[in-house]
């Protein structure tokens, strides 16, 4: 039988192992401090605004099945690794639309950003100006264009677009962006009418926040949320200025349900620039547009936000991309919470993904600090995922490949 010498204890080696490090006093500070996944910093963005609009987020339509699926179909991703490669030194920079960017991940167009954390889509925008990365603002914006221009002007920024009924209204916010130096237009297509979001309802969703009594509630709950809320410019969509009506009365004015393929057309006369169609979720779609020569796609079920029985992004993407990858980037959203998916994507043919939740939840948990370090996670883990999988470049990964796990 094998035993080990004992020794009387050592202070000195004792004292040598504390870390005196004092635990933070900045609560955010300390709970950012324990996260280690996005889905950590969703633990802790729930903590930190209320119920109505961490639900907003991480809400989908319907039943949610949507975004699950597309969850689900990550997790069923299997690499393929190559051993014995020298990954001494990795490269996660490719090129979007021809630009060289510092990560195949793009900010996604997310709606309300000012609800989320008060910095709102400025903050979002120092980052992928920091990180070399694009943002992506959205027409249902709490910042305008002009305003995140100003804010951030060396970021790299997209503008998204609903096409609204009222075309001369569409064509002043096009332009607004033009000027603004937004250089690609993002035409989200997938919202002909809204989804039908089930916890938006149950939770009396408004922009701004209706003050009823259960909201007196969520006040004493999240005192600094409402705090930041009532001391900073007021809640609007930025790109309405003026509109005096509620989200539900906006929704049928800015989501035009006659959509149709003449409408990019029409864009197509009226910006210079690349456009970008999001919400393809059918490869007939994405060959139709690459015929009309629009710049790039987004497989998208709007984050499961739309349409709940839709096809799942990830699914469909290999066989989008051998029918048009080679005319256009073709880029993917809905679910991504970590390196490991960002690599899936690719590894199925991805140009890029957008992340949309998953930044959310680092603006909710801590603004521009929060959204850091989610970029920071994903990052790390895409790293790690292709120094064990033997693949050093973004092309590398392409040629990998993997397999989605049949189910069972
Ligand atoms: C807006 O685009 C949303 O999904 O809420």
């Amino acid at each position: 039988m094998i035993k080990s010498k004992r020794q009387l204890p050592n202070p000195k080696y004792f004292f040598s192992l504390i870390d005196w490090k004092l635990p933070s006093l900045n609560r955010s500070k300390s709970l950012m401090a324990k996260t280690f996944t996005v889905a950590d910093i969703a633990k802790v963005a729930k903590k930190k605004v209320p119920k109505v609009v961490f639900d907003y987020v991480e809400g989908a339509a319907l039943e949610e099945d949507g975004i699950a699926r597309s969850r689900a179909t990550f997790a069923r991703a299997e690499f393929y690794p190559q051993i014995l490669r020298d990954v001494s030194n990795i490269d996660t920079t490719t090129k979007i639309l021809g630009k060289k960017v510092d990560l195949p991940i793009i900010f996604a167009p997310t709606g309300y950003t000012r609800l989320m954390h008060h910095t709102g889509e400025p903050a979002v925008a120092q980052v992928a100006a920091d990180r070399n990365m694009v943002y992506c603002l959205s027409t249902m914006g709490t910042t305008s264009p002009i305003e995140l221009a100003k804010a951030v002007p060396d970021s790299r920024r997209w503008f998204q677009l609903y096409l609204m009924k009222n075309r001369v209204d569409s064509l002043n916010i096009i332009n607004q962006a033009r000027e603004n130096g937004f250089e690609t237009l993002v035409v989200t297509a997938d919202t002909p009418v809204l989804g039908i979001r089930i916890r938006d309802a149950r939770n009396g969703m408004t922009v701004p926040p209706r003050i009823r009594l259960s909201t007196v509630l969520a006040i004493a709950m999240k005192p600094r949320w409402w705090a930041n809320l009532l001391t900073t410019p007021p809640l609007e969509f930025a790109a309405f200025r003026g509109w005096s009506q509620t989200l539900s009365e906006l929704a049928p004015l800015i989501f035009d349900s006659s959509l149709s393929y003449k409408d990019i057309q029409w864009l197509q006369t009226v910006w210079e620039g690349p456009i970008v169609v999001k919400g393809v979720q059918c490869k007939e779609d994405a060959v139709k547009l690459a015929k009309i020569g629009v710049q790039g796609i987004v497989l998208s079920n709007h984050g499961g936000r739309q349409l709940n029985r839709g096809t799942v992004p990830l699914e469909i993407l290999p066989e989008v991309v051998a029918a048009v990858g080679k005319k256009m980037d073709v880029y993917i959203d809905g679910g991504v919470m970590s390196g490991q998916d960002v690599y899936a994507a690719i590894a199925m043919g991805a140009t890029a993904v957008m992340i949309g939740r998953a930044y959310l939840y680092g603006v909710m948990a801590d603004g521009q600090r929060g959204v850091e370090k989610v970029i920071d996670i994903l990052k790390t883990e895409l790293i790690n995922s292709m120094g064990l999988t033997g693949t050093r470049t973004v092309a590398e990964i392409k040629e990998a490949g993997i397999r989605i796990r049949p189910i069972g």
